[in-house]
């Protein structure tokens, strides 16, 4: 009977616990112009984010896709979308261990009216460049994610 009492005290105190690290939600929309509405967006160190992507345009996921992909600070973009263009087998995510390492975070790729959604705890205060790997969106589809110290 201890030990039951013992096992559902644990269980509430951890869904407590879920709830008081409920994660900052972010929302970023993509359209048929091949735009995110946002460039920048601001979490703080440690914080669990839950970012979104809308595809608002009507254009298929083959012709108009978007994705987003959260980058290492200082990470050069174009070498990096260089490397996810080609990947048409991984969603345009590079495959490859030196490009994975430099992924803080992504959604899958997306087509008009879909949405997706990725949940990740916000990394050390820095500036993280985003983009959509797409070929040929990275250009237009960039911004960055401000970590700010706690
Ligand atoms: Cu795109």
């Amino acid at each position: 009977m201890k030990t039951l009492l013992i096992s559902l005290f644990t269980i509430a105190a951890t869904s407590l616990g879920a709830i008081a690290q409920d994660a900052v939600k972010l929302e970023l929309t993509g359209n048929d112009q091949m735009q995110f509405d946002k460039k920048e967006l601001t979490v703080t160190e440690g914080q669990k984010v839950t970012l979104t992507l809308k595809h608002i345009g009507k254009l298929a996921k083959n012709v108009m896709g978007h994705n987003v992909v959260i980058l290492q600070a200082g990470t050069p973009v174009p070498p990096f979308a260089m490397k996810a263009a080609p990947a048409a087998a991984t969603d345009y995510i590079p495959a490859d261990e030196e490009s994975k390492k430099l992924i803080v975070a992504h959604t899958k790729m997306v087509g008009g009216g879909e949405s997706a959604s990725v949940t990740f705890t916000a990394p050390a205060p820095g500036d993280y460049p985003y983009i959509c790997t797409f070929p040929g969106h990275f250009g237009l589809m960039t911004g960055k994610l401000v970590v700010k110290a706690k």
